[in-house]
This record gives structure tokens, C-alpha cells and sequence, in this order.
């Protein structure tokens, strides 16, 4: 008998995703991070779940629930977030990197409190960049459907674009995070999804295919991105 009609269109796929802040240490009592709710992660985990995927949300420090019936692996810094990113690769069909990871950590977090020195006015924290988690996992030999984020103060999508190719993404949800209105921390966001088109003529320089869905709650988008990364996962798998 063909369950055809009912089959949910992530059944039997597995999806990981990465969401929050990450925090660098700067020692064991203060630590550099950003204003990342989580909330976009968190609702296309949910959708995620209910296209039928098992999720994994591999999740910085976040204020919100994780959504019942996914895999919850809490982490802090962009390098734990990477090792549980590279732990669950194996079994990950699809990875959606919704993060707003730090790009800096402290170099060489101190193990003792930091203590205020007398007459010292300035202090110099020196920062070291952190792995790209997302572009290590589109190189990976084991590379899933990989989508990625992209936040722009300007020139949203020609960064996007650029971010698109220079991660070897499939998929990039370009963000204009200069709106006050919607993004990072609100309820609401207006996103492009970019994707290559397959079929170029030049695969330097492919055609860029685009979707554009109506500014709406990170809920009611979740549920359009999933359908959308779905879709574009299935065709790139026959
Ligand atoms: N990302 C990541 N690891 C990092 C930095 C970013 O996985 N160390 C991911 C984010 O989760 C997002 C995408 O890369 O999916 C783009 O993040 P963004 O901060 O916009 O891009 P960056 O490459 O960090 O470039 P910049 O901040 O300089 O614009
Ligand atoms: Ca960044």
C-alpha cells in the first residue's frame, strides 16, 4: 500500500541545525556574545519537525524552549558548536546554519577571574577568529544539503551572493538586520532566499535563482524556508 499522499516530505531525513549567540570566555566569569534571540533557529526546527525530519538544534544560550521532539544540544562558544555540528554530520541530510556565531574569541581566555589593575585605564583584549562552522561543514567530505544565513547592514543580496559561493552553500536566507523593525531580535523578519541555479552556462558565475516571501512572524517563514529547502534538497538528490 502507498502511503504517498500522507508521506510528510522530510520523513526518514534527518535535519541539523545551529542557532542563538555562541559566547567566547574571556575568563571563567565574563564572556563576549550578541543579541541573537534563537527564534529564527528555533521555529525551523519545529518546522523542520513538522515536515517529519528527526532535528537535531545544536543551540547557544537562548531565553526560549526548545520545541518538543527535537534533539537539544546545548553548547557556548563557536568551537563546541562546531565539534557538536561535526559530531552529528554523519547522520545529517540537511544542515541549516541559523547562528549568529561569533567571528572573534578571546585569545587565550584567563583561567582566574581578571582582576582591575590600579591607574590602568585601558585594557586590550586581543581576539583570535573563530572557524567558519558552516563553510567547514559544505567542505566536508560528508557534506549534507547545506544552507546558510546571511545578516547584511547593506547591499543584502550582492553579500549574500558572495557569502553564497565563498561557503560553497546550496541555499543562503539573506537578512537585512539594519531594519530595527524585524530581524535579530523580533518576532517578525523579512528574508531572500539565493540559491545557484542549476545549469549555468559558467559555474564561476552561475544564474542565482530567488524567492522572496512576504514579511511575516519567524513562524509563519519557518514553515515557508522549510518547504522551500525541501523542495530544493529532494530535486538535488534524484
Ligand atoms: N557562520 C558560521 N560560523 C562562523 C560565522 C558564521 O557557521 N564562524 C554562519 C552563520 O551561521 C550564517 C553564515 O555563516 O549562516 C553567515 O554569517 P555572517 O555572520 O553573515 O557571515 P560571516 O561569514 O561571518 O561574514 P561577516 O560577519 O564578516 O559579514
Ligand atoms: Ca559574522
Amino acid at each position: 500500500v502507498s502511503n504517498t499522499q500522507t508521506q510528510k516530505p522530510l520523513q526518514g531525513r534527518t535535519v541539523t541545525l545551529t542557532a542563538g549567540p555562541t559566547r567566547e570566555a574571556v575568563d571563567p566569569v565574563r564572556y563576549i556574545s550578541n543579541h541573537s534571540s534563537g527564534k529564527m533557529g528555533y521555529a525551523l526546527a519545529e518546522a523542520a519537525r513538522d515536515a517529519g525530519a528527526r532535528v537535531n538544534l545544536i543551540s547557544g544560550p537562548v531565553q526560549i524552549q526548545a520545541p518538543e521532539g527535537v534533539n537539544l544540544v546545548q553548547v557556548n562558544s563557536a568551537c563546541d558548536m562546531l565539534e557538536a555540528s561535526l559530531q552529528h554530520l554523519p547522520d545529517t541530510d540537511i544542515f541549516i546554519a541559523a547562528a549568529a556565531v561569533a567571528d572573534y574569541r578571546p585569545d587565550n581566555a584567563a583561567d582566574q577571574k581578571m582582576k582591575k589593575q590600579p591607574g590602568q585605564n585601558e585594557l586590550v583584549l586581543r581576539l583570535v577568529q573563530n572557524p567558519d562552522i558552516v563553510a567547514t561543514i559544505a567542505r566536508h567530505e560528508q557534506r549534507p544539503f547545506t544552507v546558510g544565513f546571511a545578516a547584511e547592514t547593506q547591499d543584502v543580496e550582492n553579500y549574500a551572493i558572495s557569502k553564497l559561493m565563498r561557503k560553497n552553500l546550496d541555499m543562503i536566507i539573506a537578512n537585512d538586520v539594519s531594519r530595527s523593525d524585524i530581524g535579530f531580535n523580533s518576532d517578525q523578519n523579512a528574508v531572500t532566499v539565493l540559491w545557484k541555479q542549476a545549469g549555468s552556462a559558467d559555474p564561476a558565475t552561475p544564474d542565482i535563482g530567488r524567492y522572496q516571501p512576504d514579511q511575516a512572524s519567524k513562524t509563519t517563514l519557518a514553515r515557508q524556508l522549510i518547504t522551500q529547502i525541501s523542495d530544493h534538497f529532494l530535486h538535488s538528490n534524484t
